[in-house]
């Protein structure tokens, strides 16, 4: 239709930027979470965001395949409040908010809606969020959905954000916002300078803590309680997509808190509930992560030191940070993609991530490791990569 011919033009236009994003058909390998079968192979997986290596964990199988046959659900059937609350999300939320000694939790979706939801709950018109450039989208969309201002502050740079707090001194309300650990950086927020802003300038303090939490933290709470600053963060973000190995999310605070995104927070009133079921292999997977956890833990900090430093020793450009995202910076969008295609011919998945994922120059690799990767297996992908590298001239030393 001549009214959609603009789409046919636009896509071409990415296309030749190297920057239009397809699906591609992947399937997961029985047994190996750190492995993907794709076109035939079966490869190497850098590119998964299941730390440790949960999502095929057969305990958690078992706890839906059991909440499934005991009559719970697959489906819930309408919002939470429409439908009423079925005991398998009480029964989370309340493992959850022990485990962050936060007083009370509630679970969404997925973390994309518990930052939209969260935000636009706590900001309207008239109100500052100060966001870190390097936000993931979901924080920036949250704000943009909240109408409050948006004052963007240079990734990690407190100097930036207290000159930010101070213009906007007057503001009815101010939300600061972060990452814990920056979701194609690897890098980590400093969150004790974040609470001490905080107090300073009577602001609300939100980590979110997507790619920290089941990684950092004694019993997989996440980095703010790594750092011991839990208590002067008021809200607490994290997503059971990572290193939980499933899918939803949660919010962690004070009861005050909770109560009033039941009453505000529109993704969680407008949207249909997580399957019951998956909320009872979603316990599962928390008592994991707290038990099973911490040697798991142990191994990927070890091999994530190690494959960083492989990298670095070989010349790649190699971003900081000592969480499992381990990004090497190409920069120029069809060299990130050339790398990625012939790191798959060597059997190994690594997407290429390009703007606007990331800023404009700054393509990537995004390695991210799992505790069911072993250590030779990573050291020999580092050798692989490093070879390839050499072969392509994405090396800078
Ligand atoms: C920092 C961060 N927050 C939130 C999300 C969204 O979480 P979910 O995948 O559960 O929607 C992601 C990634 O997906 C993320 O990296």
């Amino acid at each position: 239709m001549p009214e959609m011919i603009w789409m046919e033009e636009e896509l071409r236009a990415l296309a030749s930027e190297a920057r239009e994003r397809t699906l591609r058909d992947t399937d997961a390998v029985p047994g190996r979470p750190g492995y993907v079968r794709r076109g035939g192979r079966i490869l190497l997986n850098l590119s998964s965001n299941d730390y440790l290596g949960l999502s095929q964990h057969p305990a958690i199988a078992e706890a839906i395949r059991e909440a499934l046959a005991a009559g719970c659900g697959a489906g819930s059937g309408a919002s939470r409040l429409v439908t009423g609350s079925r005991t398998p999300y009480r029964e989370l939320e309340e493992a959850l908010a022990a485990w962050q000694r936060s007083g009370a939790a509630l679970v969404f979706a997925n973390g994309y809606m518990a930052n939209c939801g969260v935000i636009s709950a706590l900001v309207g018109r008239g109100d500052v969020v100060f966001s870190d450039r390097l936000n993931h989208a979901s924080i920036v969309d949250g704000i943009a959905l909240s109408r409050a201002e948006h004052a963007r502050y240079r990734h990690n740079d407190m100097a930036h954000l207290r000159r930010l707090l101070d213009k906007h001194k007057q503001a009815r309300r101010k939300l600061i916002v972060t990452d814990a650990v920056f979701s194609m950086d690897g890098d980590a927020a400093p969150l004790r300078e974040l609470v001490q802003l905080k107090r300073e300038y009577g602001a609300m303090l939100m980590v979110d803590e997507a790619h920290s939490g089941g990684v950092f933290g004694p019993r997989g709470e996440g980095l703010c309680h790594a750092l011991g600053v839990q208590a002067d963060v008021d809200v607490h973000i994290g997503t059971f997509s990572k290193a939980f190995g499933l899918y939803g999310a949660y919010v962690s605070g004070s009861p005050t808190l909770i109560r009033w995104l039941t009453n505000k927070a529109r993704p969680f009133i407008y949207s249909t509930a997580l399957p019951p079921a998956l909320a009872a292999g979603l316990l599962r997977s928390l008592m994991l992560v707290q038990t099973e956890g911490a040697h798991m833990r142990k191994r990927l900090a070890e091999s994530s030191a190690r494959f960083r430093a492989d990298l670095r020793e070989a010349g790649f450009a190699v971003g900081e940070g000592d969480s499992p995202i381990v990004p090497v910076i190409v920069g120029d969008n069809a060299a990130a993609l050339r790398f990625s295609e012939a790191l798959e011919a060597e059997g190994i998945a690594a997407v290429a991530i390009r703007p606007p994922t990331v800023p404009d120059g700054t393509a990537r690799l995004r390695f991210s490791l799992s505790a069911a990767h072993t250590g030779e297996e990573l050291a020999d992908a580092a050798a692989r990569i490093r070879d390839i590298g050499r072969r392509l001239g994405v090396l800078t030393g």
